[in-house]
This record gives structure tokens, C-alpha cells and sequence, in this order.
């Protein structure tokens, strides 16, 4: 079964074609960021504006990039929500209106939901040979079993989860401010370095000395699986109006970057364990743009091997939005019957 993903719940344009929920013959990005640099943060109505004139390039060129045409497709998977309603709105409205004209059926999913499906998912090589890209490093290259435990961090959602099956969780502890990338983004603007910054403080504090200064580590001796970052964000400010411009010296601006990211990390993985060991539950999933982050992705490691736990990471490119993921859970819920229906309703609420 060929699924065309499509996910346009921000400000990325994705589109996929992946075989039977597991086997990513294309997954193209279109990205906004560029657009929305100057802003320091996402503008809602460009967003939407500019999916309006990238949905159809970008899923040409996923069809072609997958050697197949619509017509080969057998159903559209879509992101639903939640996002912002003007970008949701374009890629719901067009695999609408391809499932009408085709005749095939669609699925609307929770964009949340789709992120741990990264991991289910492989690149089919030419040739047919099929080549591993997920990163199982505690589990042998096993794919996790239910039930599961998932942090997804990205720049809208701090979240950790236990899954049940596939769309059923719990919730068992979120942000209660701002998200993990979130707080990288804020501090990047306060550090001058531009729109989205996790990627650039990563890249900085390589070369900084993380136990620096000493950041406050937010709830993190607490009973609770929430998370909070804005207090982290308020004491990076505190500290630049302190020091005046002295910290954009190198090597001063790459120990803030360091301590920064290593006081967000410290929280994001000892949150993710402990969520591991008071649900006696070893398989655990860690997805979302922020998972693309080397240090998060090696102090994960190291804690999961003492810990026992069988970690997933997905490969960078499908941590962050992608329409493999949107694909992969799709599939799920076709298996077991589910469609979309061609409504007047433009988004039928979400869970
Ligand atoms: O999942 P995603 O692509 O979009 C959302 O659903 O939000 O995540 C984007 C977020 C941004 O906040 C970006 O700064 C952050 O992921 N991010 C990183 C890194 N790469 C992307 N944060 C820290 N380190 C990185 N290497
Ligand atoms: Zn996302």
C-alpha cells in the first residue's frame, strides 16, 4: 500500500510516499525559515501563505523523487492538528480534495501522535535493499513493543507520553511554560543568533565548557514529569544584562550556549528516565526537532545504557517535521478501517 504523508501544521511543507507504514520512498522538505528570520519567530498568516504556493511543488516532488505517479497512490495521510489552523488548513483541504478527485481514501492524524512513528520507518535504496537509518543504539536494531514510553520535544511541545498502542497514550507530564525548542529559539534571539537557533547553540556549545555558569535545573528534584523552561530563558537573560556584551566574546558565548543546553538536557533526560522507571517500562522513544540536538542525543545514550532502557532516537531528518511520520501512523488507522470524511467541517476537532 503506497501512502502519500502530508504535513503542513507549521512552518514546514512536507510530503512523503512510504510503502505498507514502514518503507520511505521519498520525504521532501519545503522550509520556511528563511521567511520568517526576520520576525525572530513564526507569522501565522505567511506561513499559511507560502503552503498555499508550496503543497504542490512539494508533493510532485516527493511523487517523483519515489518514481510514482498519483495515480499509483492508494491512500493520503494528513496532519490534522494540532498546529496552526490557517497551515493545517492548506494540506487537509488539498488531500481532501485529492482523495475526491482520485477516489481514494484519507486519514487526518495527530501531528504529536505521528512523531515516534519515525522510528517504525526505513529507506527503501535502489535496488530494493533496505537500509536501517534509525538509530537503535541500546536495542539491537528491534523496534520498540508496546507499551512505550515517548518524549517528543520540539519547538511546540515538551510531552512525555505512555503509548498503548498506536494513537492511544497518556499523557504523564508536559511543559508548563514554554517548550524545550522553544527555549532554545528565545535564547538564540537573545544571543543574536537568529531564527530557529537550537541547531546554532548546539553547534557553539561544542566548543564550550557546559559547567561554565550554573544554570538552575527547573523541577528536576520535584515529584512531577512536567517540565518548565522559561525560567531557564529569564536566567540566560539575567545573566547578558549582568555581564553586558562580554559574554559575546569567544570563548564566553560558547560556555553559555554549553550551559544552557546542558541545564535543558540535564531536565529532558532525567524527566524521560524517571518516566522509564515509575512505569517499569524499558522501550522509550525520543522524537521531535530538539532530538536532533548531539548533546541530548548522547546524554540520552549514555543514561539509557545505565539505566537499562532500550533507547530510540530517529536519524535527524525525521525528528523534525516530515511526511513519513504522517504516513506511517495513517497506515495504522487505514489498516483498521478508518477514513476521513469529505466534510464542510475544515477541521474536525482534535483529542
Ligand atoms: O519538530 P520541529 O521541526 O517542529 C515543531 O513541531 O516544533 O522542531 C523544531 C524545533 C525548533 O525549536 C529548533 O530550534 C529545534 O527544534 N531544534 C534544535 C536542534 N535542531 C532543531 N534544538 C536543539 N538542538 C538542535 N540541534
Ligand atoms: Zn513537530
Amino acid at each position: 500500500m503506497l501512502i502519500l504523508g502530508i504535513e503542513s501544521s507549521c512552518d514546514d511543507m512536507a510530503a512523503a510516499v512510504v510503502r505498507d507504514g514502514r518503507y520511505i520512498l521519498s520525504s521532501v522538505v519545503s522550509s520556511q525559515d528563511a521567511i520568517h528570520k526576520k520576525y525572530g519567530g513564526i507569522v501565522p498568516e505567511l506561513a499559511s501563505r507560502r503552503h498555499l504556493e508550496t503543497v504542490i511543488p512539494v508533493v510532485e516532488e516527493a511523487l517523483e523523487q519515489a518514481k510514482a505517479t498519483i495515480d499509483d497512490i492508494d491512500a493520503i495521510g494528513v496532519t490534522q492538528g494540532p498546529g496552526l489552523v490557517g497551515s493545517i488548513l492548506i494540506g487537509l483541504s488539498f488531500a481532501k480534495a485529492v482523495s475526491y478527485i482520485k477516489n481514494i481514501p484519507f486519514v487526518g492524524v495527530n501531528h504529536i501522535e505521528a512523531h515516534p512513528m519515525a522510528v517504525f520507518l526505513e529507506r527503501e535504496v535502489r535496488g530494493g535493499r533496505l537500509e536501517a537509518k534509525n538509530i537503535f543504539p541500546t536495542s539491537n536494531l528491534k523496534p520498540p513493543t508496546f507499551p512505550f514510553i515517548t518524549l517528543v520535544v520540539s519547538g511546540g511541545h515538551t510531552t512525555l507520553f505512555k503509548f498503548k498502542d498506536f494513537g492511544s497514550y497518556e499523557i504523564l507530564g508536559q511543559t508548563r511554560d514554554d517548550a524545550a525548542g522553544e527555549a532554545f529559539d528565545k535564547v538564540a534571539k537573545l544571543l543574536g543568533l537568529g531564527y530557529p537557533g537550537g541547531a546554532v547553540i548546539d553547534r557553539l556549545a561544542k566548543n564550550g565548557d557546559a559547567s561554565a555558569i550554573e544554570f538552575t535545573r527547573p523541577y528536576i528534584s520535584k515529584d512531577t514529569l512536567d517540565f518548565s523552561f522559561s525560567g531557564i530563558k529569564t536566567a540566560v537573560l539575567n545573566y547578558i544584562k549582568e555581564t553586558g556584551d562580554r559574554f559575546k566574546i569567544c570563548p564566553q558565548m560558547n560556555d553559555l550556549a554549553a550551559s544552557f543546553q546542558e541545564a535543558v538536557v540535564d531536565v529532558l533526560v532525567d524527566k524521560a528516565v524517571s518516566a522509564c522507571k515509575a512505569n517499569n517500562i524499558d522501550d522509550m522513544i525520543v522524537c521531535g526537532g530538539v532530538a536532533c540536538n548531539s548533546r541530548l542525543r548522547g546524554k540520552l545514550y549514555e543514561k539509557s545504557k545505565d539505566n537499562a532502557i532500550n533507547l530510540f532516537i530517529p536519524e535527524p531528518s525525521l525528528c523534525s517535521d516530515n511526511g513519513a511520520m504522517v504516513s506511517a501512523l495513517a497506515y495504522q488507522f487505514l489498516k483498521k478501517g478508518a477514513r476521513g470524511g469529505l466534510d464542510m467541517n475544515a477541521i474536525p476537532s482534535m483529542k
